[in-house]
């Protein structure tokens, strides 16, 4: 396996390197947080914005930490991403128990762990199934308990699809791991409004802010997936993805509509600002 720079309380390391204890909360309660934060030829996607997530996170979780420290450790990772596409992922956890205890005190150091995967971004129209949301209340954290997001992605992978579309009692909330928007039958864009029933994207950001710069009308709202069947295009918004194409929504009539000229002007916006944010990445 190639050498994959990584990090643990603040020691660089190769990934294949680092230990953690079997008491780290990360392990055992899921007590921690993640960010990934995407780089194009070396260069961060709106980092500050996914610093001020993971910031936000951090204080949700009521974790005690110097981020100082976080950010000057995500940068050192990124320096093994030089000219290259990929992306740090960093990982805060409340810290290692002495004893596993649901009960947590400030005793404990948290802990910090991250790396930087050189990747490809390649992606191209996928299948996604329509699924009930089983997760828990908070999901605006950026937790690492990813079960439920795990049993039902895994359940759409048998059916031959790359994602799940999920919702609670019939309204939308977001994807397996990324943000969802579609076009309504009216042409008008629309997305679930932020919540604690979903995670506040950075694409989804980045996407919204090029539309409100634009002619495109969007609503972010409570979205019926009733709407999905007169749809002529869905989509997901990701750093990993970027803005994909769903063809199909397994348990609705949606088909991708290849032609509508709508879907193509919010592509072009959407590269258009891509480029922007990334001149202006230091
Ligand atoms: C559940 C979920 N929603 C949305 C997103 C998209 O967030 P971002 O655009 O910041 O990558 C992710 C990304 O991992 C995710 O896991």
């Amino acid at each position: 396996m190639a050498k994959i720079a990584a990090i643990y309380q603040g020691e660089l390391s190769d990934l294949n390197k680092i230990r953690i204890s079997p008491l780290s909360r990360a392990y055992t309660f899921s007590d921690s947080i993640y960010e990934v934060i995407p780089y194009f030829s070396g260069k961060p996607l709106c980092f500050q914005k996914h610093m001020d997530r993971l910031f936000n996170c951090i204080s949700l979780m009521s974790i005690s930490v110097d981020f100082s420290l976080i950010v000057g450790e995500i940068k050192k990772l990124a320096d093994s991403l030089k000219n290259k596409d990929g992306y740090v992922y960093f990982q805060i956890s409340r810290g290692n128990d002495l004893e596993r205890s649901h009960f947590y005190y400030d005793d404990i150091e948290a802990e910090r762990f991250g790396y930087a995967m050189p990747c490809k971004y390649q992606s191209s129209p996928m299948d996604a199934m329509l699924c009930e949301d089983i997760r828990w209340g908070k999901c605006n954290i950026k937790s690492t308990s990813l079960l439920g997001n795990v049993l039902v992605m895994n359940e759409a992978k048998d059916k031959g699809c790359g994602e799940v579309v999920m919702h609670r009692n019939g309204i939308l909330t977001e994807a397996g791991a990324s943000n969802v928007f579609y076009l309504n039958r009216d042409g008008i864009v629309r997305t679930s409004a932020l919540s604690e029933n979903i995670l506040p994207g950075i694409t989804r950001e980045i996407l919204l802010e090029a539309l409100s710069e634009s002619s495109v009308e969007v609503q972010e709202g409570k979205c019926s997936i009733k709407d999905f069947d007169e749809s002529p295009s869905i989509w997901l918004t990701s750093s990993t993805k970027g803005l994909l194409p769903l063809k199909s929504v397994l348990g609705t009539k949606y088909m991708l509509d290849q032609s509508n000229n709508k879907f193509k002007d919010i592509q072009n916006l959407f590269e258009s600002a891509m480029k922007l944010h990334l001149l202006a990445s230091e």
